[in-house]
């Protein structure tokens, strides 16, 4: 039974949730959700909380579901593509688990986001694809000062994709282990 959760970050479209179910299913342990946390409490969708109550109550919301699911026992958490931008959410996943950014390439994400119904914040864009650039290139020094370990999964299949995210929370979760216990045994 892993002793640490497994977060999965990275921007809209980039496979968390495929890809974290797929790993929760290996690692015998409960996926979870940010964003459908904050769905639930708010009893409507991410679209209609940003459309009728603003992103900075989304963001809040996002703060508290985050923080509810690091106190959790291990559980692989696939965390809004905007969540890294607050510093509260950072500091909770790192704490919580071994952080692991899914990048893609910007191409990609257009072709996955192609109909925007579900994405409040590509709804509005007269050009999509300047928006995508716009708020990779803000968030990702953010994204890369979160993450524990860096997977681009442009090219994988899904199947190759969970192994290297798999592969990296091993070596980072026994790392960790090995540099703990010698202290211990001196
Ligand atoms: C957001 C990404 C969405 C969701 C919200 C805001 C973002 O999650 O949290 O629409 O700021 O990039 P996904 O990354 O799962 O699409």
């Amino acid at each position: 039974m892993p002793q640490r959760s497994l977060v999965l970050i990275g921007f809209m479209a980039s496979g968390k949730s495929t890809v974290g179910r797929h790993c929760a299913r290996d690692l015998g342990i409960p996926f979870r959700d940010s964003d459908r946390l904050v769905q639930r409490r708010a009893g409507k969708s991410i679209a209609d909380i940003f459309v009728q109550d603003g992103e900075a109550v989304f963001r809040e919301m996002e703060a508290d579901a985050i923080g509810t699911l690091a106190g959790s026992p291990p559980i692989v958490l696939a965390t809004g593509g905007g969540a890294v931008m607050d510093p509260r959410n950072v500091a909770a996943l790192r704490r919580t688990g071994y952080v692991v950014l899914l990048c893609v390439d910007p191409a990609e994400i257009l072709k996955r986001t192609g109909t925007r119904a579900s994405r409040p914040l590509l709804f509005d864009a007269q050009d999509p694809e300047a928006r995508v650039r716009e708020l990779l290139q803000k968030r990702d020094p953010a994204y890369r000062a979160a993450a524990h370990a860096v997977v681009d999964t442009t090219g994988l299949t899904l199947d190759e994709t969970v192994a290297h995210v798999l592969e990296a929370y091993r070596a980072g979760t026994e790392r960790r282990c090995r540099v703990v216990r010698p202290r211990s045994s001196m």
